[in-house]
């Protein structure tokens, strides 16, 4: 076999990636597709949708090169994290998934809490705090609000875990998606049946267990005829978004790390063994390179802070412009700092009331200051995220990803602020590059996810600090009083 296939199933699209044996992207194809969103911080997406979408990609892509579909060895799919797909015993969706990014189950994160008995016994079972977002919100919701739904709930599994259902017709999830739905113990790679007790879940609506490089099964006969693959064609489990973007990133081993610079932010560090106390600053995975971990820390807003600004206000001019004008204004934006809470954040405050903040505005703040102290109230919250994740690992290697690491200023600014080298890599594709890794890894045509990657993947660019890391250190204090000295009115705020 001389391919493989990553798949990386988003809320907005799917991408899939062909993949020779050493580890090379040789082609891609996408579907568009879109989540439905409704009246109080609902998301949803049937994942009929998902299936569609990946379907014609798939065909997409073998029409677009032939000969390839017969010589593919495996498929792996990264999926968008914590959506609930809820199925019935003849494996059947009962409603449309809850995504990621619905929000209406604030009161099921506060049951939350309250049945696991408080925060520090969450953290000790799960190594994560409650969020809207995450899966067992989502299934208490279920029960609380549609009980006839509830009531034919058989299993629960993420979006990924659905497209390999359709594939192969086995129901399994991987250890990185598992830990995302809040009911695994993530230290022990079990799920926590003592969790599932106190918040009253059956421990059978959920699926068996498998490493991110475990084999699923085989593609099944409909779909071979469909799109051109082989029966022998392994279906690997492949992984959370987050997880497979960081394993195409680079990040493998210990002492590795990326920062990404998308609409939203992260910050992934690979953790061995987690060693230091738990506090729920950042989140605790399983990672898709098997017995290990990530520290992840996750903000709302990143890219979009500036996207929103160059809309509002600079919509006339081109990136390439306001990065000139950005990079005239000196380190500290003459006194202006920008708080990038635009949409809440998570971590390290989890304060869904957080707002953008210009703070220091005076007669001599131009357009450059605006724009590159947008840049830096990025990187100061990058720094939070990093300093976060830097508690359960050493990081000696961090890569930077995304739309924010292509602007060379706003790279050089991230270095500058966390004081460290940072490298980009000649590889973008991300979530599905890593999954294309995991099956190369999981079908056994490569040795492991270390060597997957072949020597294709190399260093482009890297980013090391100037001279601006002290100056920053000032401005990061002042970052950090500011959220917490107006913490009281942004809750003031939001009554409003
Ligand atoms: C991670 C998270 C998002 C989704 C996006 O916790 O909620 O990054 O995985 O797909």
């Amino acid at each position: 076999m001389k391919y493989v296939v990553g798949i990386d199933l988003g809320t907005s699209g799917v991408k899939v990636l062909l993949t020779d044996e050493k580890g090379t992207p040789q082609a891609s194809a996408r579907a568009e597709y879109l989540p439905d969103f409704y009246e109080g911080g609902c998301v949803e997406q049937d994942p009929e949708v998902w299936w569609e979408g990946t379907l014609k990609a798939l065909k997409a892509l073998f029409k677009e090169n032939p000969d390839t579909a017969d010589k593919v060895g495996a498929i792996a799919v990264s999926g968008q994290m914590h959506s609930s797909v809820f199925l019935d015993k003849a494996g059947k969706v009962i409603r449309p998934a809850l995504l990621w990014n619905d929000t209406r189950t604030s009161k099921q994160v506060k049951e939350i809490f309250d049945l696991a008995g408080g925060k520090e016994k969450l953290l000790d079972m799960t190594c994560n705090l409650a969020l809207e977002g995450f899966t067992l919100p989502k299934i208490l919701w279920l029960k609380e609000n549609e009980p006839e739904n509830f009531a034919r709930l058989d299993r629960v599994i993420m979006p990924k875990d659905y497209i390999n259902y359709r594939l192969s017709g086995e129901i399994a999830t991987d250890l990185s998606d598992a830990a995302g739905t809040l009911l695994l113990d993530v230290k022990k790679s079990d799920w926590s049946t003592e969790l599932c007790e106190k918040v009253g879940v059956s421990p059978s609506i959920l699926p068996k267990l498998l490493p991110s490089v475990g084999v699923v099964g085989n593609v099944k006969a409909d779909v071979c005829s469909e799109t051109g693959l082989k029966p022998e064609c392994k279906v690997v489990c492949g992984g959370a978004d987050n997880s497979c973007a960081a394993v195409g990133n680079g990040v493998v081993k210990a002492g590795q790390g990326v920062v990404s610079i998308g609409t939203s932010g992260t910050v992934i560090g690979f953790v061995d063994k987690i060693e230091s106390e738990v506090t729920g600053g950042v989140h605790l995975f399983n990672y898709s390179v098997p017995d290990s971990y990530y520290a992840m820390g996750c903000m709302l807003c990143a890219g979009e802070a500036l996207n929103q600004f160059k809309r509002t206000f600079l919509s006339d001019i081109s990136f390439d412009e306001l990065n000139e004008l950005g990079a005239k204004a000196p380190a500290g934006s003459g006194g202006l700092i920008f708080l990038p809470y635009l949409f809440g954040e998570r971590s390290p405050h989890n304060d869904p009331n957080a707002r953008g903040v210009f703070f220091g505005i005076n007669g001599n703040t131009d357009k450059g200051c605006y724009i590159r102290s947008i840049m830096e109230g990025v990187g100061f919250a990058v720094r939070d995220l990093y300093e976060e994740v830097v508690k359960f690992t050493e990081l000696k290697e961090v890569y930077i990803t995304g739309g924010g690491a292509k602007s060379d200023l706003w790279g050089q600014i991230i270095s500058d602020i966390l004081g460290i080298p940072l490298k980009v890599l000649n590889i973008s594709e991300g979530p599905s590059y890593g999954a294309a890794l995991i099956a190369l890894a999981g079908a056994g045509m490569a040795k492991d996810l270390e060597s997957a990657k072949g020597d294709c993947v190399k260093v482009v660019k890297e980013f090391a600090p100037s001279g601006n890391t002290e100056i920053y250190n000032k401005y990061y204090e002042l970052f950090r009083r500011l959220y917490k000295t107006n913490k009281e009115n942004f809750a003031y705020l939001k009554e409003l």
